[in-house]
């Protein structure tokens, strides 16, 4: 089949690298010029374990090609993905000006029959606008339908979570909406959710801020586990036991970061406002989450007394492995924090270092780190706060030698306890005796 996708951020290189991967003809399009030249060369520009492989493939195959002309991506596909992005306003809400935006485009340059299929993360009814932003500005009557394909990708493993996905939902108004949705999917065997669009929307924001609330949740009872000397990791391992409960997303330590979970559970608690709703479960999980950076804090100044001219390092800027994503990261604001309080940091990331040198440029208090030992060299204290594989895996002895004093804050709970205090560190861990 023939698709368009429009926007080429995340979730649109992942989309369009995916459905050409298994067989379609795919057209991305973006009015960012760099971006478009570097996905023309086959190389995304974010990292993401797999997709600069799979861009190549589907390029030199010839199934895949980007462009910066709106005419030429609209008028190619049968199935055109808005996969703009959603950020948050001020209150909370969803900013969905891109989203408009690209219904403009597709109503100026649509030639025929078109589905337009949103993908990006929307509230409730946002596809009643696409449609009548559509009619608003259609020249002429051409026939059109909206539908809802919300994306569940998690990144670092997104190709995987797109190839095999847990299900396949599709909002629709109509058959022969359904029919084209199921035809794209056809070689992917999971499960399909067919339902109307409204009920599709909510699937996804609703998905989205029960991950969110499972974290806070656990962060929670982590706050009580501190306070007595229980331990978060057997109250998690446990209750996930719990089939109902499951062990997912029960990882506590300093919080959810990313582009999702922070703006959805903000810009859901906002839908439930509009409709006079109680959602205030949702405004305590932002809250919990946000205090996660209060408790990593206190844990350091237990350990350092006061931060000023301490000599900080700092493991892990992206929000999560895998990924050079640091949007909403936990660290930035640990590491504003820091800096306010008079400390220095010295900074690793296996993929992300890039990225945060544009937050904070590299300068007296701020230095980056050519390898997580470099980062440790002469440290009060090394601060974890992304469970990258390679932190898990490091060499202890060889961290506590080049440290000034060997003291472990543990945003991520990475380590066995017993093992890093035999080894001679202070550790502080989250939500477990330290
Ligand atoms: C999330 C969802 O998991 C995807 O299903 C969804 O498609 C995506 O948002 C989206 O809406 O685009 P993502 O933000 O990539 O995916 O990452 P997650 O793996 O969900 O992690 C989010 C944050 O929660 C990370 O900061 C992670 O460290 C944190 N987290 C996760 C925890 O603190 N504890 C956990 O147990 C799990």
């Amino acid at each position: 089949m023939k698709v368009s996708i429009i926007g080429l951020g995340y979730v649109g290189i992942t989309t369009a690298a995916g459905l050409s991967e298994i067989g379609h003809e795919v057209i991305g399009y973006d009015i960012d010029k760099d971006r478009v030249k570097l996905l023309q060369d086959g190389k995304s520009p974010i990292y993401e374990p797999g997709l600069d492989e799979l861009l190549r493939k589907n390029i030199s195959e010839k199934r895949l090609t980007f462009t910066t002309s709106p005419e030429k991506a609209i008028t190619h596909g049968d199935i055109i993905f808005i996969c703009t992005g959603t950020p948050s306003r001020e209150d909370g809400s969803a900013d969905l000006t891109q989203v408009e935006g690209a219904a403009k485009t597709v109503a100026r340059y649509i030639n025929g029959f078109k589905l337009i299929v949103e993908k990006s993360t929307v509230p409730v009814k946002t596809a009643q606008w696409i449609e009548r932003t559509m009619k608003l500005y259609l020249k002429k009557h051409i026939d059109f339908e909206v539908a809802s394909n919300p994306e569940f990708l998690k990144e670092g493993d997104a190709i995987n979570d797109f190839l095999k996905p847990d299900r396949i939902v599709i909002g629709v108004n109509s058959k022969r909406a359904e029919k084209m949705l199921r035809r794209l999917y056809k070689p992917i065997r999971s499960p399909i959710v067919v339902t109307d669009i409204n009920t599709a929307e909510i699937i996804k924001h609703a998905s989205n801020a029960f991950l969110a609330m499972k974290i806070s949740f656990i962060n929670m009872i982590s706050d009580l586990c501190e306070a007595t000397g229980a331990d978060i990791e057997l109250v998690a391992k446990a209750m996930g036991m719990d089939k109902r409960i499951g062990k997912q997303f029960l990882r506590a330590g300093v919080g959810y970061g990313g582009s999702c979970f922070p703006k959805d559970v903000k810009a859901l608690y906002w839908v439930g406002k509009q409709y006079g709703l109680n959602f205030e479960l949702l405004k305590n999980v932002h809250e919990i989450n946000e205090s996660r950076i209060d408790v990593l804090m206190k844990h350091l100044k237990n350990a350092l007394w006061n931060l000023k001219d301490k000599s900080i390092a700092i493991w892990g800027l992206s929000f999560k492995p895998n990924t050079d994503d640091i949007r909403e990261a936990p660290s930035i604001k640990v590491i504003k924090r820091i800096l306010r309080e008079g400390g220095r940091v010295t900074l690793y990331d296996p993929k992300a270092m890039e990225n945060m040198r544009k937050i904070f440029p590299e300068g007296e208090a701020v230095k980056y780190a050519k390898d997580k030992y470099e980062a440790v060299k002469d440290a009060e204290a090394l601060v974890i706060l992304t469970e990258w594989d390679e932190f898990k895996d490091a060499d202890l002895d060889k961290v506590k030698n080049a440290m000034l004093t060997p003291i472990i804050v543990d945003g991520r709970n990475i380590y066995r306890p017993r093992k890093v205090k035999r080894l001679g560190f202070e550790y502080y861990p989250m939500g477990r005796p330290s």
